[in-house]
């Protein structure tokens, strides 16, 4: 059995994700958590005739929270607020830290192994957020807990065959890093199948792969940022847990954890400057991340000046997170 929950389930990206949830043979029970409108998304999804029985909360003053996540074996986090036309991730710090502290003293408190993963923004700050408030707890398993990358990983699939044709949907490219701006950083020296980009349309495929989330951000005009491509691409991420959860081998995803407690990321770390949290391909297994592996090892000339640039803008998110939750014990 499978208890799988959302927080933030009436968003932009709660909803769609709560659907494909809702809808999928290897979820059996599906909570619903929002400070707003659960009840109506719950009775909605509650309709459709999928495996997964769906529940749906409001915060009752904590009993919500708990009842949500009591039982879990797999929490998604797109809760908080989005960007608007000009906002750069780290602009939603002030809000969405807040949040993300709550919801992780939330898991620690009532599924402390729970699989973790973030989609609230800045992923580079809210994931060592998250970390934090599990290791005030006791409760910190960093194999289990992941910041969402995916979205990165879809787009530069799909603006590489934008590019240079052939199935969109066949592309495989290592996104390392972060999630924001010039800490995504594409190796697309190793992409698989092997294509070649053409000199001239490297480096604005590398920047649209980095600033993607723009162009969405801009065409909504102020009404939010990505939520259909997040939502397909957080629950890609989910199901690749829950596969293997179930003893399917051979997963690997790029994701974003804390590089020294998951096997092959001291090495890792090393490589990055010392930096304690990067996204990398990690091969997962039914107990979370089995195995980081190391793509800095090939990389061109050309990536390593991005992988510079990605190193000083992590180093400083992920230290606000840090400090964040220091200054806060209080609260946890
Ligand atoms: N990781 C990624 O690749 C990625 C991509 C796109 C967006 N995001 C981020 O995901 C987040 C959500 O985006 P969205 O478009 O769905 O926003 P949204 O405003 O449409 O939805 C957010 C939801 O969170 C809820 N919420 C707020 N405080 C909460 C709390 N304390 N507990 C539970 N729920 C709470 C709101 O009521 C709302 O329903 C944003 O931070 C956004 O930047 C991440």
């Amino acid at each position: 059995m499978v208890k799988a929950s959302v927080l933030g389930a009436s968003g932009g990206i709660g909803q769609p994700l709560s659907l494909l949830l809702a809808i999928s043979p290897l979820v059996d029970e599906l909570s619903l958590y929002d400070v707003v409108n659960t009840p109506g998304v719950g009775a909605d999804l509650s309709h459709i005739n999928g495996t997964a029985k769906v529940t749906a909360y409001l915060p009752e003053g904590g009993a919500g929270l708990e009842k949500a996540l009591t039982g879990c074996d797999i929490v998604v986090i797109p809760a908080g607020i989005p960007r608007k036309p000009g906002m750069t991730r780290d602009d939603l710090f002030k809000i969405n830290a807040g949040i993300v502290r709550d919801l992780a003293t939330g898991v620690a408190k009532y599924c402390p192994k729970a699989f973790v993963l973030i989609i609230s923004n800045p992923v580079n700050s809210t994931v060592p957020i998250a970390a934090e408030v599990l290791k005030s707890h006791n409760v910190f398993d960093p194999t289990r807990l992941f910041g969402v990358t995916s979205l990165d990983v879809v787009r530069a699939s799909t603006f590489v065959a934008d590019v240079v044709g052939g199935d969109r949907t066949k592309y495989k490219i290592p996104v390392v890093g972060g999630h924001s701006g010039e800490t995504i950083v594409p190796l697309l020296s190793q992409i698989s199948p092997k294509v070649d980009i053409p000199a001239d349309k490297l480096e604005a495929l590398v920047n649209r792969i980095q600033f993607g989330g723009d162009e969405v951000v801009k065409a909504k005009d102020g009404a939010g940022s990505a939520t259909l491509s997040m939502a397909y691409a957080g629950f890609k991420f989910a199901e690749a847990l829950l596969r293997a959860g179930n003893n399917e081998t051979g997963i690997v995803e790029p994701t974003y954890i804390y590089l020294p407690g998951v096997p092959g990321g001291k090495e890792i770390q090393d490589t990055v400057g010392g930096l304690e949290f990067f996204a990398v391909p990690v091969e997962l297994g039914p107990n979370g991340a089995v195995r980081a592996t190391n793509p800095l090892v090939k990389v061109s000339d050309y990536e390593e000046k991005l992988l510079e640039k990605c190193y000083e803008g992590l180093k400083g998110n992920i230290a606000k997170g840090v400090e964040f939750i220091a200054t806060q014990s209080s609260k946890l």
